[in-house]
């Protein structure tokens, strides 16, 4: 995982592939390069450390040129070092390469080349492409960058260039993203959209095993054995300033206000506007076909696989189905038990994450129907599967997820309806009462959001501990662990979660003066039992914060404080219960004085195991 620029034009390309990395560093920023040609010889700058090192170099030192290569990295193989950042060169400087994914048999290949008398200067897999392109350079740079990708096993994102052909710049697509921005008089390269979109709308999404030949006047694209193909760009509708900060601190905070909206789109066309029917189109399934289906795997990674634990209980609940939740990494590795009438549905914001992507492939390899719900239209995993759910939260670049996750419980909801109407399993007055309450659900968001000084206040208090525990039964539950996962992650404070009828068989242990616990009491049918398991831990001292519905009046009774959340019904209180969640980790995050957007260690898109 690693994020991929190039530009060939008229402009200067260290301020484009600057500009581009920028809005790529949520894939990795623990080190940073650009490869620029000038007067027929490369120009190297890598350093350790965030893009803003690099770009302090460079303005010191600017380079020439208008065309080069950058990236931003997420150490996989070899630590983060100068030496370690891309680009990276053969030994004789002519050609260079960066590079996302892994190569699997770069070992091999390294011994191979060392044996042949190349001389590496890196740790990284990566090198080994650019001797490779040395020791099999024909005079053409497309017919050796097939050859060399012969020889290549793995998953990449590579972005080529030789000295020798001057205004070319070559892309190549294996399991790793890359996109190509097409200009006029200029041509770009990228991992994601956001890179190009201040130059250009014009977009292509290279298809797996696709190479592109680029250069100033135009872009053609061929198969790995060298067949030309037709590519048809799109335009890109949503806004630039969309994957910017407009005006909040940070990515993050700006992600959390916008749930509201990410929400309303996110229902938009799938419920009418009377509020009184559900329907997802872009499905299009029969009665026949829900009925099929015997059982459900739903198979995610992270914030994800939470969204999916709501989702069991929702689909479960209205459509009778029964559903497991998986862990994608694990799946991939099992051999679960399916029939052919067995659905499959992945969910990943980014529709980039390895595991989720290979669980994918192995279901469909089964035999089984694949339904996706991904937050990017253009996504291996949306293109893969057969049955695509698009959350429509736009480009979320803060690492840690936050609307994409209030947008997949939305999406799991309006699937766990339909199906349950196809099959005849629900009340249809129940499917009018849930309707009806999702359509006020971003409004009721937007008065929740307003409570985040009081948030931010109680997060100050709750920063200075170095534990902090998540309490809930049933979808409280299910939240709680995506509570503690947000709250962790970006606080670096050690939290988890656990249904809360589950502490006295150890937990109870850790509870001790003042540790703060929050407590969510939003399931009617287990009101008592939580706030029994709340006194639990009041009587070992434990500083509670409950989030209850709007009306309650008997948590106050039982605990140090209490948010109150807009009430809808009590199936839907995930949705609610989210945000102050999402708050409390944010304002103790910044309480802490962490890099909020990019949290130590971690990256947005997991493109590697
Ligand atoms: C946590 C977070 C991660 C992702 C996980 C899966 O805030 O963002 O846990 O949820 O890496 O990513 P996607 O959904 O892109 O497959």
């Amino acid at each position: 995982m690693c994020g991929i620029v190039g530009y060939i034009g008229k402009r200067r390309a260290q301020d484009v592939l600057l500009s581009g990395l920028s809005k790529l560093e949520y894939r990795g920023y623990d080190s940073a390069g650009v490869a620029i040609l000038h007067e027929g010889a490369f120009q190297l700058e890598k350093s350790v450390g965030r893009l803003s090192v690099l770009a302090d170099r460079l303005e010191v030192d600017p380079l020439a040129g208008s065309q080069g290569i950058g990236h931003t990295r997420w150490a996989t193989h070899g630590r983060p070092s100068d030496a370690n950042a891309h680009p990276h060169a053969d030994c004789s400087s002519a050609f260079v390469v960066v590079h996302n994914g892994i190569i699997e048999n770069y070992l091999e290949l390294r011994d191979d080349l060392m044996a042949r008398g190349h001389q590496f200067a890196s740790e990284t897999d990566t090198e080994a492409v650019a001797h490779l392109l040395e020791e099999h350079w024909t005079g053409d740079l497309m017919e050796t960058v097939l050859r060399a990708l012969r020889d290549i096993r793995g998953a990449y994102a590579l972005g080529i260039m030789a000295a020798a052909e001057p205004g070319k710049m070559i892309a190549v697509r294996k399991h790793s993203p890359l996109v190509i921005g097409i200009g006029e008089g200029e041509n770009f390269i990228a991992s994601d959209i956001p890179a190009v979109l201040e130059y250009t709308r014009n977009v292509y999404i290279l298809e797996e095993g696709e190479l592109a030949v680029v250069t100033a006047a135009g872009v053609s694209c061929f198969t790995l054995e060298g067949v030309p193909v037709d590519y048809k760009p799109f335009r890109v509708t949503w806004d630039a300033v969309a994957a910017e900060k407009g005006g909040y601190a940070h990515f993050m905070k700006k992600e959390i206000h916008e749930q509201p909206k990410a929400v309303r789109d996110t229902l938009s066309g799938r419920l009418l506007d009377d509020g009184t029917r559900i329907d997802l189109p872009e499905l299009g399934w029969s009665e026949a076909m829900a009925l099929d289906i015997d059982r459900i795997h739903i198979v995610a990674c992270g914030t994800s696989y939470h969204a999916g634990l709501v989702g069991k209980v929702a689909i479960e609940t209205l459509a009778r189905i029964p559903v497991d939740v998986e862990i994608a990494s694990e799946y991939r590795y099992r051999n679960p038990i399916v029939t052919d009438r067995t659905l499959i549905l992945v969910i990943s914001q980014s529709g980039e994450t390895a595991d989720t992507l290979a669980a994918l492939r192995g279901a469909r390899a089964r035999g089984n129907r694949v339904l996706a719900i991904t937050n990017v239209v253009g996504s291996s995993v949306a293109r893969e599967a057969d049955d695509v759910i698009v959350t429509w939260a736009g480009p979320e670049i803060s690492v840690a997820s936050t609307k994409a996750y209030t947008t997949q419980l939305v999406a799991l909801y309006l699937f766990a309806a339909y199906v349950a109407k196809l099959r005849g399993a629900v009340d249809p007055q129940a499917l009018l009462t849930l309707a009806h309450e999702l359509t006020e659900i971003p409004e009721k968001l937007e008065e929740l959001l307003d409570t985040a000084p009081v948030i931010e206040e109680i997060a100050r208090e709750f920063s200075a501990w170095s534990d902090a525990f998540f309490l809930g039964r049933g979808l409280d539950y299910a939240v709680a662990l995506e509570g503690a996962l947000k709250y962790k992650e970006i606080s670096y404070i050690h939290a988890e979660a656990y249904p809360a009828g589950e502490l006295k068989h150890g937990t109870l242990a850790l509870i001790v003066e003042g540790v703060p616990v929050v407590a969510m009491v939003t399931q009617d049918d287990v009101y008592e039992k939580s706030l029994s398991n709340i006194k639990e831990v009041k009587a070992r001292d434990a500083h509670v914060l409950a989030l209850a519905w709007a009306g309650d009046t008997q948590t106050h009774k039982s605990v140090d404080r209490v948010l109150y959340v807009p009430r809808t019904i009590p199936f839907l209180a995930p949705l609610m219960l989210i945000v102050p969640l999402q708050l409390l980790a944010y304002y103790a995050s910044v309480a802490r004085g962490n890099d909020v957007d990019k949290p130590r260690n971690l990256a947005k898109s997991v493109t590697v195991e």
